[in-house]
């Protein structure tokens, strides 16, 4: 791919803080925000909604569905100041919808299929032929945007990351315990580093950033100093 606009890319697996940091870096930057995981999450919605069974005997008919659809990503501030991505399909807002334990508990499954995986990635490097990016996700490094100027591989202990999804679920999903998130955590890292399509896995030229001891400012300071060492002079 021609590179025109600068690249960021971050990966990393559940609750490493990725979405947190990749916002706020964005924020600083002026750059387009791509929440990849999203994309995986509302095609997983889709095919549930539509009582589809996602698994690889079955992925024409998968296809040919998401291919029919638009996926949106707008990115909007709400009234408090918090930078959110609104996810569209068709039009619809799916945002809410595509956070849910269930959503959670089958989108590693959607994301093993290798043509649904070739679809949405081509969508991700259209954006970023488009638009300077911070875009996170499992493979942006290694598949999405191997040329990226900046890559962070970001991540936690299992512990952290299960008390901050936790903390998340927690008013939506009272019934979760923190047991029960910390078994769907390592589920979803397990199904998300063994798969053979683009696995989840550091790339080698990747900064190795481990949120577990530092606040998300310390965090955010630490990235977007690496970046104004790479961003060209105006
Ligand atoms: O970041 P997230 O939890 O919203 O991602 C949801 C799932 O989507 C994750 O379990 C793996 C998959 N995913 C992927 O395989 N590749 C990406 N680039 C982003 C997400």
């Amino acid at each position: 791919m021609q590179k025109k606009f600068f690249q960021v890319a971050i990966d990393g697996p559940v609750a490493a803080g990725k979405g947190t940091a990749a916002k706020k870096v964005a924020l600083a930057l002026k750059f387009l925000y791509v929440d990849t995981g999203a994309m995986y999450r509302a095609a997983t919605w889709l095919l549930m909604a539509k009582k589809m069974a996602i698994d690889a005997a079955h992925e024409a008919e998968l296809l040919e569905v998401l291919d029919k659809v638009d996926f949106g990503l707008v990115n909007q501030t709400d009234e408090a100041g918090n930078f959110f991505t609104q996810v569209l399909l068709d039009g619809r807002d799916v945002s809410s919808l595509i956070r849910t334990p269930q959503i959670d508990a089958n989108v590693s499954t959607t994301a093993t299929l290798p043509l649904v995986r070739a679809m949405l990635v081509a969508k991700q490097q259209a954006l970023a032929s488009a638009n300077s990016v911070v875009m996170e996700g499992r493979d942006i490094g290694t598949k999405v945007l191997p040329a990226a100027d900046v890559k962070f591989f970001l991540t936690a202990s299992l512990e952290v990351r299960a008390s901050r999804r936790f903390a998340t679920l927690a008013l939506s999903h009272p019934e979760m315990t923190l047991q029960d998130v910390r078994a769907q955590i390592l589920e979803r890292d397990r199904i998300d580093t063994h798969r053979a399509t683009d696995p989840l896995v550091k790339a080698d030229d990747a900064i190795l950033v481990d949120t577990s001891d530092d606040s998300i400012e310390e965090t955010v300071a630490k990235m977007l100093s690496v970046i104004h060492q790479k961003l060209p002079v105006a």
